[in-house]
C-alpha cells in the first residue's frame, strides 16, 4: 500500500469505528427508553445547558429525557423585565435546544407571584393598579410569549402557585386586585393566543387536602365556564419524610378524577433536614452548620433511604401511567439544584437523578438495568 491507500485507510478505520462507537452510546438505554411508553420524562434546563455551554449536561439531556422545561428563562423578570420591554434571547435559545433534540417543550410559567417584573402590578408610584390595567398587562404579557411560541411550545404552566395549603387563595398582587378572577383570565388569554397548546395549573404541596379541594374546584370551574385546562401539575419538591405518599396518591387520583391529566412538574428530593415545608420561593432560612450535615457527601445509609424514597416515587407514578402524561426532574445534576440554596442558601444537598458527576444514582442505574435486562 502507498502512503496515500495507507492513509485512505486509516481515515476510513478511523470513520467506521467512530460510527460504531456511536451506534453503542444511542443504544444504551436512557430513561426516555425506559419510561417513554408510559409518559415524557422531562427535565428543567438552565441557560448554561440550553445555550449547549456545559455540555456534561447537554449529553445527560440528550440521552435521557425527552421533554425540557425552562427553570427560569421565561419567568416574568427575565422575559419581561419592563412594560415596553421583552427579552426573548435565552427563552428562544431554550426552545431551539427543544426543537433540536425532537423534544416537548414546556413553558414555565405565565402568572406567577414569584420571580414577577416588580413594574407588573403597580403604577410609577408603586400602587396597585386599577383592575382594568391588570387585565390589560396579563393579556399583553400572555399574548405576546404563546404567540411568538405558537406551534413550537407544547404546553404552558399559565398559572403558577395560586392556592395555599389550607385551600384559601394566595393574597399576590393579582388576587388583590383581581380576585380568583384573575386565574381564568390568564387561561382564556393562553387559550385565544394559541389554541392547540395545552395549559396547566401548577403548584406545590398538592397532596394537602385544602389545596385538593380547592383545585379541583378550580378545574371544574375553569371547564364549566368552556376554558381548556388540560393538566394539573403536582411540582413534585418533596423530603424523605414529607409528604405523606398516600395524601400525594389521594391528590393524584382526585385530579385525575376531573378529567384531566396529572403531571409531576418539578420533581426533587432534598436529602437534608427539612426546615420548612414549602417550596414558595421566598421562605427561606438562615443557614446554620446544622443545616448542613454533609457537605462533603452523603452517607450510605441516608442515600439507601433517598434511593427507596425516590423508587417509592417512581413506582407510584408508573402505576397511575395511565393518568400522568409527564413526569419531570427539576434540574439534571445534583450540582444544579435549586435545593443547594432552597430553603437555606449555602447547603449541599441531593436532590435530583444524577450526581455532581453526572452519574445516574443508584435507583436510576436500577431503572435503566430493568430495561437491558428486558432486551
Ligand atoms: C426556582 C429555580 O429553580 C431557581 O433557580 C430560582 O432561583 C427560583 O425558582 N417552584 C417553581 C419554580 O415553580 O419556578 C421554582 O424554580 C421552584 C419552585
Amino acid at each position: 500500500m502507498n502512503r496515500k491507500k495507507i492513509f485512505c485507510f486509516l481515515l476510513t478505520g478511523a470513520a467506521f469505528s467512530a460510527c460504531a462507537t456511536r451506534q453503542v452510546t444511542t443504544e444504551e438505554p436512557g430513561l426516555k427508553s425506559v419510561l417513554g411508553d408510559k409518559f415524557l420524562v422531562g427535565v428543567a434546563l438552565n441557560t448554561h445547558q440550553s445555550s449547549g455551554r456545559d455540555t456534561a449536561a447537554v449529553r445527560i439531556v440528550q440521552r435521557h429525557f425527552n421533554s425540557i422545561v425552562a427553570e427560569n428563562c421565561m419567568k416574568c423578570q427575565v422575559i419581561h423585565p419592563q412594560e415596553d420591554r421583552y427579552d426573548f434571547r435565552q427563552a428562544d435559545e431554550f426552545v431551539k435546544f427543544g426543537e433540536e433534540n425532537g423534544m416537548a417543550v414546556i413553558g414555565h410559567c405565565l402568572i406567577w407571584h414569584s420571580q414577577l417584573a416588580p413594574w407588573f402590578c403597580v403604577d410609577k408610584e408603586g400602587c396597585n393598579v386599577s383592575a382594568e390595567i391588570l387585565k390589560q398587562r396579563m393579556k399583553d404579557h400572555i399574548t405576546t410569549i404563546v404567540s411568538r411560541y405558537r406551534g413550537r411550545i407544547k404546553g404552558w404552566d399559565v398559572v403558577n402557585e395560586a392556592i395555599m395549603e389550607d385551600g384559601s387563595y394566595r393574597q399576590s398582587k393579582f388576587y388583590e386586585i383581581l380576585g380568583e378572577s384573575f386565574i381564568s383570565l390568564a387561561f382564556q388569554y393562553a387559550q385565544e393566543a394559541d389554541p392547540d397548546a395545552e395549559l396547566y395549573y401548577n403548584d406545590y404541596n398538592m397532596h394537602t387536602p385544602g389545596k385538593r379541594r380547592t383545585v379541583v374546584k378550580l378545574v371544574n370551574d375553569l371547564r364549566a365556564a368552556g376554558l381548556r385546562i388540560t393538566a394539573v401539575g403536582m411540582q413534585g419538591h418533596v423530603g424523605m419524610d414529607y409528604p405523606d405518599l398516600d395524601e400525594f396518591e389521594q391528590s393524584l387520583q382526585a385530579y385525575a378524577a376531573t378529567g384531566v391529566k396529572v403531571m409531576i412538574t418539578e420533581w426533587d428530593m432534598s436529602a437534608l433536614p427539612m426546615v420548612n415545608h414549602t417550596a414558595n420561593v421566598s421562605d427561606t432560612v438562615a443557614f446554620r452548620k446544622a443545616l448542613n450535615p454533609y457537605p462533603e457527601a452523603l452517607p450510605d445509609s441516608v442515600s439507601d433511604r433517598w434511593n427507596a424514597k425516590m423508587t417509592a416515587y417512581m413506582n407510584l407514578f408508573i402505576k397511575h401511567a395511565d393518568v400522568i402524561s409527564r413526569v419531570t426532574a427539576w434540574g439534571v445534576s445534583d450540582g444544579d439544584s435549586w435545593k443547594n440554596d432552597f430553603p437555606v442558601h449555602g447547603r449541599t444537598d441531593y436532590a435530583l437523578l444524577f450526581d455532581r458527576n453526572y452519574q445516574p444514582k443508584p435507583f436510576v442505574k436500577e431503572l435503566l438495568n430493568t430495561k437491558s435486562e428486558a432486551y
